[in-house]
């Protein structure tokens, strides 16, 4: 095995293999997904290849190889510990019908034994011992003793174990092997196997063998094309490769630490709970900066993946009080990762400026709530007749100071206390019930009223939002909502700083312009992909169906349900009343139509 092998190496090392054979390297897609409504995150390398897991024609071919970046957020309470990570890169390769289980196997265990130079007797191995919906897969077990494996290397497990997908709720899917390396650990049991977590066995890779698609009543049907699917962890591969005992000790993460180490004075792995809290804020400020830096970039807020990125800066900044430092220790560590990242994923380094403010913004809003929540919190526990904190206070503790559950139930546990947790759920599915009738809504195309005067505003809306990315002249501004009366039209989007007066007026100079045009309001009905291709922009993308309706008006092309006005002669004159803040990272302006009614 070499020795400390480095990030840079192995992402070369594993790409360069697998162009060698005959693979074309694919660039790394969003962590926000496209079109999949049912998942926050990219959280596999063929999640953004779904479509041609399922039959689209790629462009780059038939054997694709890539490093995906990933958030995955469901493990992230075992953050903390010393393989689970919020964010992490997966190297992959894919056959799109070009090859099946022979040629997967032989390549990973190429790879693994002689490009890394892993010792064949350390490696075992999983398959997919079969149940009524798909044979037991003794093909692979065959194909693995084939290339020098012991049936003792070899463990059929059932479908928990060795079954892979969908990423969201539907989608491709199927049996795969899975490799793991055996540390020479004692067996914890006589039934100790790779789906054991004592640590005996670390898994390595995945390859999944995706021959059936999953529908939204679960039924499984086969797929006409048998593609393969890979994955491995950049992480995890370092750490085994290198012999290290956990992920933080890999060149990803080992700088977090350090710095950790020099601004709290502690030193990692002295004592349990500092570092624990290192290794916490190491892997959610990366995360965090990822999702700030992302090619659509993202910003805290309480709803689906702001609220995601709130709850990581916001549970960061809680660590960096377990660790007796100030929670502008972030943006420090941000600075190291946009250093460390920035040659890989331009965007990161694109967005440096961008990711620096919003972490400052929000870890200073936090900390001026959290004193108030904590003093909060210490009069709710003084009152409290039992040990169990209700379920509605830790919400109200959610909702007001922006205590995330966790961070309640660690208070909690700190003065002896529970949560009840089941009620917090109520509490916030109530919440959640609620802003889901708002995106409902929203979804309708923000308007609150159809009339032809709401639809004038309507398309009024969408001259500005193109107008704002031209005088901007900043292609990443988003919509992040629009609300419409018969009185004005209100619009929330994504851009750092108030606008200067004079970028106000050259933005309703445009929108008047485009109006003076008399120009037809033009509505297609087109695929989500065409209407990408056209260079429409859309917020709600994913929540539509297959086939969506584009409106184009002059400078703008919009994926939108309407309705508008047929010509922008209807529209009269346009004005800005009022730029502000609608929440960090967020402006809003009204705007009315003068003549309109
Ligand atoms: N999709 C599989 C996984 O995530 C293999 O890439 O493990």
């Amino acid at each position: 095995m070499s020795e400390r092998m480095n990030s840079e190496t192995l992402r070369k090392l594993y790409l360069d293999f697998f162009k060698s054979k005959g693979h074309a390297v694919i660039p790394t897609a969003s962590l926000i997904p496209e079109n999949d409504p049912t998942v926050l995150f990219t959280t596999a390398g063929m999640h953004p290849l779904v479509p041609y897991l399922l039959g689209e024609k790629h462009p780059a071919g038939d054997k694709l190889t890539d490093v995906q970046i990933c958030v995955r957020t469901g493990d992230i309470d075992e953050v903390g510990d010393e393989s689970h990570c919020t964010f992490f890169e997966m190297l992959g390769n894919w056959s799109l019908g070009a090859y099946f289980k022979k040629e997967s196997i032989a390549y990973s265990y190429e790879f693994l034994t002689k490009v890394l130079g892993i010792d064949t007797t350390k490696l075992n191995v999983s398959v997919f011992a079969g149940d009524e919906s798909c044979p037991r897969d003794n093909e692979s077990a065959e194909i693995w003793k084939s290339v020098g494996l012991k049936d003792e290397q070899i463990f059929f497990l059932p479908k928990e174990n060795n079954w892979w997908g969908p990423a969201g709720q539907t989608g491709p899917c199927g049996p795969d092997t899975e490799m793991f390396i055996d540390t020479g650990k004692d067996k914890c049991s006589d039934d100790c196997s790779p789906a054991c977590s004592c640590g005996k066995y670390l898994e390595i890779w995945n390859n999944v063998f995706m021959q059936y698609f999953k529908d939204s009543d679960g039924k499984l049907s086969p797929m006409e094309r048998k593609n393969v699917d890979t994955g491995m962890g950049l992480e995890r591969t370092l750490c085994i490769v290198n012999g290290y005992k956990s992920v933080y000790e890999t060149d990803l993460l080992a700088f977090s630490i350090k710095k950790l180490e020099e601004l709290s004075g502690k030193k990692y792995g002295e004592n349990e709970d500092d570092t624990r809290a290192m290794r916490i804020i190491a892997d959610h400020t990366r995360t965090a900066t990822f999702l700030l830096g992302d090619v659509k970039p993202l910003s805290p807020s309480n709803v689906d993946q702001g609220y995601v990125l709130r709850r990581l800066i916001r549970r960061a900044v809680r660590y960096c009080r377990v660790l007796g430092i100030d929670g502008s220790a972030l943006i420090e560590l941000a600075k190291l990762n946009i250093e460390k990242y920035k040659d890989i994923y331009k965007n990161i380094g694109d967005n440096a400026q961008r990711i620096e403010d919003e972490l400052r913004m929000e870890q200073e809003k936090f900390d001026k709530t959290i004193e108030q929540g904590i003093n909060e919190f210490g009069k709710v526990v003084k009152h409290i007749p039992s040990t169990t904190i209700p379920g509605k206070t830790a919400f109200r503790l959610y909702d007001t100071f922006g205590f995330p559950l966790e961070m309640t139930i660690e208070l909690a546990k700190e003065v002896g206390f529970d949560v009840d947790v089941q009620g917090y759920e109520e509490a916030f599915k109530k919440h959640q019930e609620l802003s889901k009738a708002g995106a409902e809504q929203k979804f309708k195309g923000g308007l609150a009223d159809t009339g032809e005067v709401t639809a004038r505003l309507h398309t009024a809306t969408h001259l500005l939002n193109a107008a704002l990315k031209i005088v901007l002249n900043d292609k990443t501004i988003m919509q992040r909502g629009s609300n419409i009366t018969p009185e004005r039209l209100r619009f929330d989007f994504s851009f750092p700083r108030p606008m200067t007066p004079e970028e106000i007026q050259a933005v309703e100079d445009l929108v008047n312009e485009e109006i003076k045009k008399n120009q037809d309001v033009i509505l297609e009905e087109m695929s989500v992909a065409e209407a990408k291709a056209q260079g429409a922009v859309g917020v709600f993308d994913s929540k539509y169906g297959e086939v969506v309706k584009v409106y184009t008006v002059g400078i703008s092309k919009e994926i939108c349900g309407g309705p508008h006005a047929k010509n922008t002669s209807e529209l009269g004159h346009f004005k800005i009343v009022k730029e502000q803040s609608s929440s960090a990272g967020v402006r809003r302006i009204k705007a009315i139509l003068e003549n309109n009614q």
